[in-house]
């Protein structure tokens, strides 16, 4: 600093360093005196705003050495509610469904996307919700989200508000972006964006925290956990609640077909009185790279598939089945009063951490320059939102169909002529395309398919179009599609 910091500035900065030398972190401050008075107020403003206790005991835990997964010896698969229902399931699906809608039509359904991720894999500059992932338009994600809940209103005549987690990161590009496009038609007033917290990284070799910039930390979203309590601490609950929310739909936002509110879903959950549930996904193979859902005890859990013992992961049913075959794909349904239950219990509440080393460019005070590691060179930790399983009382699991709800887009394409790489732009194209095609052929339209089975055409469905194959019987459609054509419904 160029002249004497004021005197708060000061006082800021004893209680700073008394902080940070209590966790061996006190290098964070060295160089600050060469920082301008802003940077400084900037960099202390960041590390006012972490735990540095919890971070401490995280360095003990989980960067200076890798935590032990200790199995549990009582585990089972979870039950679960097919996808089609058979028998005595047949009414209980019609009531289930019945009561979903009965929610929604009430007001008593939120849509909340989480949408703080990095979404580094993808190689998109900018939040993953801009990507534009449909076959036709190239719709971005958010715009498909935002038509979802418009059909959705217009179906079931009411306000869905839609909550999105942000991280500091991304948060006001997120704003600027749905204010540009006019929030894709909603309603501004029922849409909520908040960030979640962040956690700083920390070096693999000396266990110091790193700075991005001489005047600010290197810091990451505290994973996907930290919704339940930035849906808290945001206002978001209370908002919820003055609204007469009593149920939250949560999905990601990587997946441009997913059922923002699911009314069978909703009322499965809600016929059961639970807490927080999840749909899932038969798994294609035993070690795909799913979390799997197991009761431990009787309690609802999901053990990572990297956790899951290989003996275990490869067990059969007589019907050739695999044992463990629900596999999570992050869709849930929470309770308000759960969310707020958490936050409010006299004891706190904590999710467990998870380690990830990562590559994370630093700045070092000494040269003056940012430095971009080749490899991992930090260690990154994150909570993640299904570790709450276990703390509900009642939690059902759902099962629901690839084809129908799965196309997420995490991987950046390969390059023209190979095959599709698994979870990219391509393939989830691919899986929106197939989708169309089979609500088409439902509705009676000759669809074109090649050798293989697959639709020889690109179809995209504008979701304000159909939520589900029924609302296209309201819709005016070709009697066949032309093989190797488009079409824009
Ligand atoms: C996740 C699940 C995986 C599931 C898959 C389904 C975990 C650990 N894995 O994997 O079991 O099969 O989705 O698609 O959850 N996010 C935040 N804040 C964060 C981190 C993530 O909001 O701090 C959001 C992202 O924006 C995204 C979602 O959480 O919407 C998933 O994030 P990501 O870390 O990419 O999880 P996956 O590896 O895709």
């Amino acid at each position: 600093m160029d002249q004497a910091p004021p005197a708060n500035l000061t006082t800021r900065l004893e209680k700073a360093r008394a902080t940070l030398s209590a966790v061996g972190q006190a290098h964070l401050l060295d160089h600050v005196e060469a920082l301008s008075t802003d940077q400084a107020d900037q960099l202390l403003s960041q590390i006012e705003g972490i735990d540095w206790p919890e971070v401490g005991r995280l360095i003990e835990s989980h960067v200076k050495q890798k935590p032990k997964f200790e199995m549990p010896d009582d585990i089972k698969p979870a039950p679960w509610y097919p996808n089609i229902p058979l028998g005595s399931h047949q009414a209980l699906y019609m009531d289930a469904r019945q009561t979903g809608e009965d929610l929604i039509r009430q007001g008593k359904v939120a849509a909340f996307t989480v949408a703080g991720g990095q979404g580094t894999r993808l190689g998109w500059d900018g939040p993953k919700g801009t990507f534009p992932a449909t076959p036709m338009r190239g719709f971005p994600l958010f715009g498909c989200f935002a038509e979802y809940l418009i059909k959705a209103q217009e179906k079931y005549g009411t306000v869905i508000p839609w909550y999105i987690m942000t991280s500091p990161v991304n948060d006001q590009p997120t704003r600027d972006f749905l204010a540009e496009h006019d929030y894709f038609g909603l309603d501004s007033a029922n849409v909520m964006i908040f960030p979640q917290a962040m956690m700083p990284a920390v070096d693999m070799a000396n266990h110091k925290v790193l700075l991005a910039d001489a005047d600010s930390l290197a810091l990451s979203p505290n994973g996907h956990g930290g919704s339940l309590k930035a849906l808290w601490t945001s206002g978001a609950i209370a908002d919820m609640k003055k609204r007469g929310i009593e149920q939250i739909s949560y999905t990601q936002v990587d997946n441009p077909i997913v059922r923002m509110v699911d009314p069978l879903f909703i009322g499965l959950h809600a016929l059961d009185k639970a807490q927080m549930s999840s749909k899932m996904l038969p798994k294609v193979e035993p070690l795909e790279k799913l979390g799997n859902f197991c009761m431990v005890g009787d309690k609802m859990t999901v053990i990572e598939y990297s956790n899951l013992p290989e003996e275990l992961a490869h067990q059969r049913l007589t019907n050739g089945d695999l044992r463990f075959r629900a596999g999570s794909i992050a869709i849930h349904v929470i309770r308000v009063d759960f969310v707020e239950s958490l936050n409010t219990s006299e004891h706190g509440f904590s999710l467990p951490w998870n380690r990830a080393e990562k590559k994370v460019a630093f700045y070092d005070p000494a040269t003056k320059q940012t430095v971009k590691p080749e490899a991992p060179n930090a260690i990154k930790m994150e909570t993640f939102v299904f570790d709450a399983l276990p703390m509900c009382d009642s939690s059902i699991v759902y099962e629901t169909d690839r084809m129908d709800e799965f196309a997420p887009v995490k991987n950046a394409d390969t390059p023209a002529g190979e095959p599709d790489a698994v979870d990219s732009p391509a393939s989830s194209k691919h899986i929106q395309t197939e989708r169309a095609g089979a609500w088409l052929q439902q509705r009676g339209v000759t669809v074109p398919r090649n050798s293989e089975g697959h639709v020889d055409a690109v179809i995209e469905i504008k979701q304000t179009t159909a939520i589900e194959s029924s609302d296209l019987a309201s819709v005016e459609l070709p009697d066949a599609i032309e093989p190797g054509s488009q079409l824009l419904l």
